[in-house]
C-alpha cells in the first residue's frame, strides 16, 4: 500500500495571500523526503488552488508516483497528455463545490469516456484510475471501459454520523474493492481520511493500493511539520498493511 500525499491545499494556502509561498512542489519534495510514495494534486478548471505552473514545476520534482486528478475537459486531456505524469484520476467537478462531492456517476459518463476520454488517454502510457462511489454497477462500468485502477470515494464513510452509517458504508466499500481486485484492476482510495478514521477503513476494506489523503494531513501538518505528519501516516498505514 502506497500513501500518496495531496498537496492542494498548500496551494490553497499560498494563494490566499498571492506571496509566492508555501510552494507546493517543495511541500512535494518534503513529502516525499519523509517517506510519502507520491503526489496528487487537482488541476481544476478554475484553477482555485493548484495553478498550471505548478503542474510543471511537480512534473520536475515528484520522484514517486504523480497522480494528476482533473475533470476529463478537452483542456485538461491537453495539459494532462503535456505533462505526462503516472496517473490520471479521472473525477466529476462542479463549479460550486467545495471539493470534490461524489464519484463520477458511470453510467451517465460512459460513453464520453469510451469515445473521447480513454481513446486520448491510451495514446500514452498514463495509467487511468475513476473516482467512484462504492456501487456494483460503477465497478462493472468502470472494468467495462478497461479502466487501470478506480478510487474508492471514502467520504461518505469518513462524514458518517453514525455507527450504522459507517459501518454500512465500510460493509459497500470492502465488496467494491472485491469485486474490482477480482476483475483485475487496482484499488485507490480517498477523500476525507484523517488519522482518527484511516484504522477502521483499513481493518474492513481489502485491496488497497494508493491511499490519497490532502486535507487532514496539511492541516495537521501546520501544528507537527510536514515530515512528522507524514510519518505519522505511514506508520498508522504500517499497522495494518504492508507499506511499500
Ligand atoms: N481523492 C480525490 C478524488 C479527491 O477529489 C480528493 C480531494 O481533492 C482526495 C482524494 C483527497 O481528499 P482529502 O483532501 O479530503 O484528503
Amino acid at each position: 500500500m502506497n500513501l500518496l500525499v495531496n498537496i492542494d491545499h498548500i496551494a490553497t494556502l499560498r494563494n490566499a495571500r498571492g506571496e509566492g509561498y508555501p510552494v507546493p512542489a517543495e511541500a512535494a519534495r518534503v513529502c516525499e523526503d519523509a517517506g510519502a510514495k507520491g503526489i496528487v494534486f487537482h488541476l481544476r478548471g478554475d484553477r482555485r488552488h493548484i495553478k498550471d505552473e505548478d503542474v510543471v514545476e511537480l512534473k520536475k520534482v515528484v520522484r514517486g508516483t504523480l497522480d494528476f486528478e482533473m475533470a476529463a475537459t478537452d483542456e485538461m486531456l491537453n495539459i494532462l497528455i503535456e505533462t505526462d505524469p503516472h496517473l490520471a484520476t479521472l473525477v466529476p467537478e462542479g463549479r460550486e463545490e467545495l471539493t470534490t462531492e461524489g464519484g463520477l456517476n458511470m453510467s451517465v459518463v460512459y460513453d464520453d469516456f469510451k469515445e473521447r476520454v480513454f481513446p486520448k488517454i491510451r495514446e500514452t502510457n498514463i495509467e487511468i484510475s475513476l473516482f467512484i462511489d462504492p456501487n456494483p454497477r460503477d465497478v462493472e462500468l468502470a472494468h467495462e471501459l478497461g479502466s487501470d485502477a478506480i478510487e474508492l470515494h471514502t467520504g461518505v464513510y469518513a462524514n458518517a454520523k453514525s455507527d450504522d452509517g459507517r459501518i454500512n458504508e465500510l460493509k459497500r466499500l470492502r465488496e467494491a474493492a472485491q469485486m474490482a481486485h477480482s476483475l483485475g484492476m487496482k484499488v485507490n482510495a480517498g477523500h476525507g481520511l484523517n488519522l482518527k478514521n484511516l484504522s477502521l477503513l483499513l481493518e474492513y476494506v481489502p485491496h488497497l493500493n494508493d491511499i490519497s489523503i490532502g486535507h487532514a494531513l496539511v492541516s495537521e501538518a501546520l501544528f507537527k511539520g510536514l515530515p512528522d505528519t507524514v510519518q505519522e501516516y505511514l506508520e498508522l498505514l504500517s499497522i495494518h498493511r504492508d507499506v511499500k
